[in-house]
């Protein structure tokens, strides 16, 4: 599988901050992975490739960030922009973000209202909600926050903010969300609290350099899942795939749906869980999703509308609503797509309907240049009756560059 995402992003900006050198084995090598790498670089911090092909950060530590000369535009990628905001907000100069029409779209004032409480001074449009932002550093102040949303963005834009003031920043969430910030900001040396809904962080800690080893990212593992689930005679096994327990929601939710799908080993490396994952082709049949497992399954909720079609019965997904500010609302593409494939859903409030049991059939879709939901599709592509072509595939490379190459392997036939 290909690099964990959110672990990729976390281990080039924390490695900017510490102090030596990072070395990072299983970078995902993503258009919004490399996004962070060139939003460093503008910042003035060295990050090269070493002769194993691991990418090796030249930490400049917590106070050696230098100004940009230009706008750093940092293309899709909302992890980017959001912890890069809280990183920024307490720097000696000033820093400009923008990002693609997708991004300039998406919610930013979530990240900048915390921050102002803390001190900063973010000027951004639309009344300081959307991007392009402009922050002009400032000297900060701990807060104790309670996020309105479940989001690892906001948690750690905050946590990142915190490193730069006096004394500990505490966010609470609703619902626990991803805590890869927590557990590598530990491993590089800041004191961090865990606690049972959100987290806290320590200013000013010493961070030193790590060798940092990405795991497989389970939320590329749920495409090739679903695959294997729905396919006739699938057996297949992903290894060395990221099993935090924030993120496996994924593995709980085609369980209850009644999917062969087993843990074969596990394991601890770097604060995180991993193992290796046999999927077989199953009989699904529908289930009910809502309250606190949201968070840890919020970027597979497409491709688990995918199982819902192909499943027995009706799928529910309830308090879903953050899927409408993703990179696309991924509550309406998906649907879209999946009907203009023949499956029937009901778009609600805050989730899907999905009636599963219709067979479904090739169809010319699009991927709104959604990286989720062009794989969606094409898992459900692969189980339906002919042809699909997927308008705007190419925005898969945001997430998993090599997706049709591995695609094919699993499908033995399958080309660009
Ligand atoms: C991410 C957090 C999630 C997720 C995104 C990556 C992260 O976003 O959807 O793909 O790396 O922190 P939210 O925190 O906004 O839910």
């Amino acid at each position: 599988m290909p690099g964990d995402k959110s672990i990729s992003h976390r281990a080039v900006m924390f490695g900017a901050l510490a102090q030596g050198d990072t070395i990072i084995e299983g970078f995902l090598r993503g258009e919004d992975c490399l996004s962070t790498i060139s939003a460093f670089r503008a910042l003035g911090v060295k990050i090269d490739e070493d002769d194993h092909g691991r990418v090796v950060v030249h930490g400049v530590g917590l106070n050696g960030l230098k100004e940009a000369d230009n706008i750093i535009d940092i293309g899709n990628s909302g992890t980017t922009i959001r912890l890069l905001s809280g990183i920024l907000a307490g720097q000696p100069f000033v820093t400009f973000l923008t990002g693609d029409a997708s991004i300039r779209q998406r919610p930013m004032g979530r990240v900048l209202k915390p921050l102002s409480l803390m001190g900063a001074q973010i000027i951004g449009r639309a009344n300081h909600t959307l991007a392009p932002l402009a922050i002009i550093g400032s000297a900060l102040s701990p807060i104790v926050y309670q996020s309105p949303v479940a989001s690892a963005q906001v948690k750690s834009a905050v946590l990142l903010a915190g490193l730069f003031t006096d004394g500990w920043t505490e966010v609470q969430e609703p619902s626990l969300s991803r805590n890869h910030t927590e557990l590598m900001l530990s491993a590089f040396g800041a004191e961090v609290v865990q606690l049972p809904k959100g987290a806290k962080v320590k200013g000013r800690p010493i961070l030193k350099g790590q060798n940092v080893m990405v795991p497989g990212d389970i939320s590329s593992a749920a495409y090739f899942l679903v695959a294997g689930a729905i396919v006739a005679n699938s057996r297949i096994v992903l290894k060395n795939v990221g099993l935090n327990p924030t993120r496996t929601g994924i593995i709980e939710v085609l369980r209850a749906m009644g999917a062969k799908l087993t843990i074969i080993s596990q394991w601890q490396s770097g604060g995180e869980t991993l193992g290796d994952l046999l999927i077989e082709s199953s009989q699904l049949k529908g289930t009910t999703i809502a309250g606190d497992i949201m968070p840890t399954l919020i970027d597979e909720v497409p491709i688990i509308a995918v199982a819902a079609a192909y499943a027995q019965g009706i799928t529910e997904i309830r308090n879903a609503e953050e899927l409408k500010v993703k990179e696309s609302n991924r509550l309406e593409t998906i649907a879209i797509g999946l009907r203009q494939m023949g499956a029937k859903i009901d778009v609600l409030d805050d989730g899907l309907r999905i009636y599963g049991g219709g067979a479904l059939h090739g169809a010319h879709v699009d991927s709104f240049n959604d990286h989720r939901i062009a794989m969606s599709l094409a898992v459900a592509a692969l189980a339906a009756e002919g042809e699909t072509v997927i308008d705007h595939f190419e925005a898969v490379s945001v997430s998993w560059p090599d997706f049709v190459q591995d695609l094919a392997r699993l499908a033995g036939g399958a080309n660009e």
